[in-house]
């Protein structure tokens, strides 16, 4: 079975991209796949941090469960909050911490939060800057929820039709690139160039 895991991005308690995240799930629970939330807020993974003598740094051993559930899935959903036009520090963090390809030739759908007409920063930065070590493959859709205070799926039914549509494609692409990660040879090419 296909397993998604949907990360939200905010480090505040009662975020909206944990509703959103909820919402993904609700949508993820109505086909056949297995699902895992990991939510930033509750997990509080210490920056990365190099190993010092004898002193093995903390992130590691915080992030070893994570660590293990990323790797078992097949895909993400990375729910991310737009902070000061930027994807914020927590999130770029976990791009640290999955030093062992754990995201490595996995699809990724990228939903950004904004709380007014925000949201296409996240969207840039993520595409831009965060694949060539972790290896994730952003789908070519994402979701932009704005005004995210006032979305509901049933008040936006476009944007909430977009969003089933990009959780289907992403669930394709899981399943698709499976192949891909047969043929990978990440012992040699473990980072990109
Ligand atoms: C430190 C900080 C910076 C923010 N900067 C922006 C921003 O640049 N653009 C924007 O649209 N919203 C910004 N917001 C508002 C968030 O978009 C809003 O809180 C939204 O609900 C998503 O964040 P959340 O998941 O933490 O709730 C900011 C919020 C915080 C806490």
């Amino acid at each position: 079975m296909i397993k998604i895991s949907i990360i939200s991005g905010s480090n505040r308690v009662n975020s909206q991209s944990l509703r959103i995240s909820k919402i993904c799930l609700q949508k993820l629970k109505t086909k056949k796949v297995g699902i895992d939330l990991i939510n930033l807020a509750k997990e509080k993974l210490p920056f990365w941090e190099e190993d010092l003598g004898e002193n093995i740094s903390s992130h590691k051993k915080s992030f070893k469960k994570i660590s293990l559930t990323l790797s078992k899935a097949d895909g993400y959903i990375f729910v991310v909050p737009e902070w000061g036009g930027m994807v914020p520090p927590q999130v770029k963090n976990l791009f640290l911490l999955t030093s062992n390809n754990e995201l490595a030739h996995k699809p990724g759908l990228i939903v950004s939060v904004s709380e007014s007409l925000g949201g296409a920063y996240p969207v840039s930065e993520l595409r831009s800057y965060s694949y060539k070590n972790t290896k994730i493959c952003w789908i070519p859709d994402h979701v932009i929820v704005r005004r995210a205070k006032e979305f509901s799926p049933e008040k936006e039914p476009r944007l909430n039709s977009r969003m089933d549509y990009s959780c289907k494609m992403l669930i394709e692409y899981s399943k698709a690139l499976k192949s891909v990660r047969k043929a990978s040879d990440l012992k040699t090419f473990k980072n990109g160039m």
